[in-house]
This record gives structure tokens, sequence and C-alpha cells, in this order.
């Protein structure tokens, strides 16, 4: 069977979550999350079809267009799908296994199996809506076996496949008892992108250890260059897979859209610093609420700093806006406790009546009012334990092409690597958050030149790479290696 798309994006997610109102009524929004934030404007300009979950099980909507001309392909999963595909073995084994075991994975014979199976949902789904010879592009750690069972069920097809997350190292990605088979599913791609080198280097290290179980012909990979301008070009491998095939692994950092943050508005961030009483210093924090984000950690920074005297009250406020996120998992519920349980100290030690220092808002913001407070913020914290990139560093940076602000940012973050004239920090070691956090505040009095030019230079990086950078080289390069 086959459709008549030529080009099918497939993630875990649809780019709009559908919700049911007590009435019945059905309301679409958008979707929390990088890979959205990022594949959204893409699909719309290649006027593609979105195979995705619709957001909430047990629910089997109609595929329909979007207003940009999207077609989205809606695949159900029941209840428990949901609980050991997605909570379980995406989000409980995979997602702590490649952030470097931040919390320590489940390994469930049980979920494996519902993942398998589920994978194999997803790929016949595409299989009904891919033209013959199409360009499908599978997306993220929830997917991992769907190049495989493409390669198997349509061979016509060219396939490219990218890693939103970190890839961890192999010592590490060895402990996962079906990492044969992970390995062998990624490999039904012809194309393979990572953010960074380091990533790709990690894969390439587990590929040379599991060849022999896999009984693939894979050697040292040779490197490939694509053509290109200094900007589009990029360095990877290529690989022998079991069957013969060359398989291209390449770094392709992602970006941001900036035309999605809409334009800016003086008057509506004047008036967000007027009602927060016009402090000196502005922080902010942007994440779905995740223990991988260290939002706790970059509360206890400011809390030290305010209880040194080396912030003050007065003058320093700190907002956090936390989306919710896989909320019935035990570690996030944790995670949402301390940081709210933070919250409400660090406001009774140090706010008054009118003037909490904390203002925490646990819900989704449109995009525009997002940028209002990318604008407000004289400093944003982004203090991850581990982050594939954070998009939320590059959309702060990119609402700054004046020179105003700073960035204060984990040298754990993918983002780090092009965004290096940030105020870096080890989220793991408060006195380093604390550190730059005061760097920033007080670069603006001391050296407020080189804090322009740093975020001048960031802003450059940032506008010449953007997402349609990204997805215009993946996809050029997915077109050369499929040849
Ligand atoms: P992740 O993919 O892990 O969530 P990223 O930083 O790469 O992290 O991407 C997060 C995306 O979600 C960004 O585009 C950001 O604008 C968006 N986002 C984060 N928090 C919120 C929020 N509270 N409301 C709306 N969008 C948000
Ligand atoms: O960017 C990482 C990522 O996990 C995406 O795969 C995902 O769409 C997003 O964050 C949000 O997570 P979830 O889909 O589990 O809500």
């Amino acid at each position: 069977m086959s459709g008549d798309n030529d080009f099918v994006v497939v993630a875990n997610r649809l780019p709009v979550d559908l919700s049911t109102a007590a009435d019945g009524t059905q309301t679409w929004s958008p979707s929390p999350g990088g890979l959205v934030a990022a594949l959204s404007p893409v699909l719309e300009k290649h006027s593609g079809c979105w195979v995705g979950w619709p957001g909430v099980a047990d629910a089997a909507p109609e595929p329909f267009h979007t207003e940009g001309g999207v077609l989205l392909h809606p695949v159900p999963l029941t209840a428990a799908d949901y609980e050991a595909f997605y909570e379980g073995f995406s989000n409980a084994t995979l997602w702590p296994l490649f952030h470097d075991l931040i919390v320590t994975p489940h390994y469930e014979r049980a979920w494996w199996e519902v993942y398998r199976d589920v994978n194999e949902r997803f790929a016949a789904e595409v299989d009904k809506v891919a033209a013959p010879g199409a360009t499908v592009w599978v997306q993220d750690y929830q997917l991992l076996l769907v190049p495989g069972i493409l390669r198997q069920t349509r061979p016509d097809l060219t396939i490219g496949f990218f890693l939103h997350i970190p890839f961890p190292g192999a010592d590490l990605f060895r402990q996962l008892p079906w990492r044969e088979e992970i390995v062998r599913g990624l490999l039904g791609a012809d194309l393979i992108g990572f953010h960074l080198e380091s990533y790709v280097a990690n894969f390439l290290e587990l590929v040379s250890q599991v060849a022999g179980p896999l009984g693939s012909r894979i050697g040292q990979p040779d490197t490939l260059i694509v053509e290109g301008t200094p900007a589009t070009r990029r360095v990877g491998a290529r690989i022998t897979a079991s069957d013969g095939r060359s398989v291209g692994v390449g770094a392709f950092p992602i970006s941001i859209d900036p035309a999605t943050l809409g334009a800016a508005d003086d008057a509506a961030v004047e008036k967000l610093r007027a009602e927060l009483g016009h402090p000196a210093t502005v922080l902010l924090g942007v994440d779905r609420l995740d223990y991988t984000k260290g939002i706790l950690q970059r509360l206890l920074a400011f809390e030290e700093l305010l209880a040194s005297g080396s912030l003050a009250p007065e003058d320093a406020v700190l907002v956090q806006i936390a989306t919710p996120s896989r909320e019935r998992l035990e570690h996030y519920r944790r995670t949402r406790s301390a940081v709210e349980e933070a919250v409400g100290r660090i406001n009774g030690t140090f706010g008054t009546i009118s003037r909490p220092v904390v203002h925490y808002f646990h819900r989704s913001l449109p995009k525009q009012q997002l940028q209002h407070y990318y604008r407000l913020a004289d400093v944003m914290v982004v203090t991850p334990f581990k982050d594939g990139m954070n998009l939320v560093a590059k959309e702060y940076v990119a609402c700054h092409g004046d020179g105003s602000g700073a960035l204060v940012l984990s040298e754990f973050a993918g983002a780090g690597v092009e965004l290096h004239q940030a105020h870096l920090c080890n989220p793991f070691d408060i006195d380093s958050i604390k550190r730059a956090l005061l760097g920033a505040v007080r670069g603006f009095q001391w050296e407020p030149e080189a804090m322009a030019e740093r975020m001048t230079a960031m802003y450059e990086q940032v506008t010449a790479h953007d997402v349609d950078l990204w997805a215009g080289s993946f996809l050029d390069c997915m077109r050369e290696a499929g040849r």
C-alpha cells in the first residue's frame, strides 16, 4: 500500500495536542518541546505530511490539514501503549539513559515489547501515506526502530533519522538489553543525524563495538564531506550496514525560526517590567518541567546570592516559566515538588506581600508572550544537567539583536558549542552557577561593551544558522546519501 505524499515526517507527537472539555468540545493546542518548535515551520515550507500521536490516549481523530497546509495523520495509542511505550520505554528507559543516567533507567522487558509493537504501527501508518520513492524523515528516540522496519517494508523510500536528544557514550548505551536491535533499527536509514559531532562520535564508537553481534561489515568509517558553503557543509561519516548499504552519519545542530517569535512589542515588555515593580535585574528561566533542566539548582543559586547579600531582593527578580511535562512519572513529580517548595521558601524568606522575588508559572504560554519575557529578561538562565541542544537559549539570543541581555548557559547543553560567548557554568556546582549569574549581573556595570559584543556574536551565529539551514542541509545530505 502507498499514499501520495512525497515528503513525510514521522514523530511521536503531532505538532498539536487534542483535548476534550467536559461538554465534549474538542480543541487542538500546540504540543510542547523543541522538536515541534523546530519542525513546524519546516513542514509548512514543504507542504508535507506529519504522522504522529494526537497527544491523548484512546483518541483516533481523522487526518486533517492545518491552516499552514500540513496534512496531519494521527496514530492512535491506547492507554496501555501510553504507559508502556511513552511513559515506560521512551521516558523511563531511553530518556534517562540518553541523558547520562541523571536518574536510573528502568529496563523492563514488557515495555520493550510494546515499544517494538508501537514502532511497527507508526511504520505501517507511514506506509499508508508515503508515495512511491518518497522522502521520509523519522524523528527522535521514541521511534528508533522505524527506519529499520521501513527499510524492510518500503525499500523504495529515502529514509532519514534525526535524534533530538543527546546520544550517550557507548559504555552507557551498552547497558541497554536491546542495544543491537536499536542499532540495527537506526541503520535502516540512509542518513542518521545528531546535534553534535561528539554524539556522532559516540554513535560510531557504539556501532564498532556492537558490529560483531550485528553481523555487519562495518569497518573504519570513511570521512564524508558534503559540498556546500562553509555554513552548510557537514562533516560526518559513512558506514556500511549488514545489507551492504552505505549509511551516512552526521552532525546537524538544530536551530530556531526567528519569525515564529513574532514582532518586538516594546510597550508590552515595558508593561511586564512595571508589573514586576521595575526591578534593576530580571532573571528568566523557561523550560519544560523536566529533571534534566536543572531548575532547582538555579533556584538554589539565586537563593544563596540573596542570602549572602550579593543580590538584593529589591533589585533582582527571577521569573521561572515551566511547562507541565510527563506529569505522572515519579521523577517528574518529585522535581515539581522540589521546585515549588524552593519557590515558596525563597519568597517566604526574601519576598514582601507586594513583591515576590520569584515569579513561577506552571503552564505553557503563547510564543508571542514568551517573546515578551525573552525581551524583558536581563539575564536568561539555562542550566540543564544535560540537553541535546536547548532551543530556549537560541530563542533568547534571537530576541537580543541589539546586544542587550546576557545568557547564563550550562556547559552540558548542546547549544554551548555554538554559543560559547555565554556565561558558561557547571550546573552540578552551585558555586559555578552563582559565579556565572554574578558575572552576568555585574558585567552590565563593569564591562558593558564586552557584554554587548558577546550577545551580538551569539545573535549573528543563531540568525545565520537558523532552522531553515538545519532542515535544508539535512535534506540535501539525505538525498545525496540515498543515491
Ligand atoms: P525541550 O525540547 O527539551 O523541551 P528546548 O529548549 O529545545 O527543550 O525546546 C523547548 C521549546 O518549548 C522552545 O521552543 C520553547 O519556546 C518552548 N517552551 C518552553 N517552555 C514553554 C512555555 N512555558 N510555554 C510555551 N513554550 C515553551
Ligand atoms: O526535544 C526532546 C523532546 O523529548 C521531544 O522528543 C518531545 O517532543 C519534547 O521533548 C516534549 O516531550 P514530550 O513529547 O514527552 O511531551
